[in-house]
């Protein structure tokens, strides 16, 4: 009694020639490549766009009408600093000393620069104080004795319709 032979893996399985094998292989790489393209380029834009935006360069904020802050001393303010990282808006409460004065507006910070205590004005120093260590500033925001390494953070300032504006960092 004699038995059939055993299939023999090339009887199963079609021949292709190497040309069209190859043509074959690109074929589907060149698909997927285009498929993963589809998905993944949107999908990285939509990640990546808020960080491609532009900044904002800050806003104008309204503090308050002029009859608030008597000419002559500084009067402090609060304000909320609107911000926008791109993903997510936000605000954060900010302090600033404002001075009226007839030559204009000023707005400085009241943000220590050496370690982020709130200075206080002094009227009859004429100078800001630093409650932490004693850090000194003139009226201007200049360092006149202490550890702040810089002066205190100006912000532009101005009127408009009666009302004291600063541009929000
Ligand atoms: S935090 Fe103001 S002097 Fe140190």
């Amino acid at each position: 009694m004699n038995c059939p032979a055993p299939p023999q893996p090339d009887d199963e399985v079609p021949y292709i020639p190497p040309s069209r094998r190859r043509l074959l292989s690109w074929l589907v790489g060149g698909l997927s490549a285009l498929l993963a393209g589809f998905i993944g380029i949107p999908f990285i834009a939509a990640l990546l766009t808020p960080v491609l935006q532009p900044k904002s360069k800050g806003a104008w904020v309204a503090l308050g009408p002029v009859a608030d802050f008597p000419a002559g001393t500084f009067t402090a303010a609060d304000y909320l600093s609107p911000s926008n990282d791109g993903w997510m808006k936000s605000s954060m409460q900010q302090t600033v000393w404002v001075q009226n004065s007839e030559s204009g507006v000023i707005a400085l910070s009241a943000i220590c620069t050496h370690a982020g205590c709130r200075v206080g004005w002094h009227h009859n120093l004429n100078r800001f104080v630093c409650p932490c260590h004693g850090g000194q500033y003139d009226a201007s925001g200049r360092v006149i004795s202490g550890p702040p390494p810089r002066p205190l953070t100006r912000f532009m300032a101005k009127v408009e319709g009666g009302t004291i504006y600063v541009k929000s960092a």
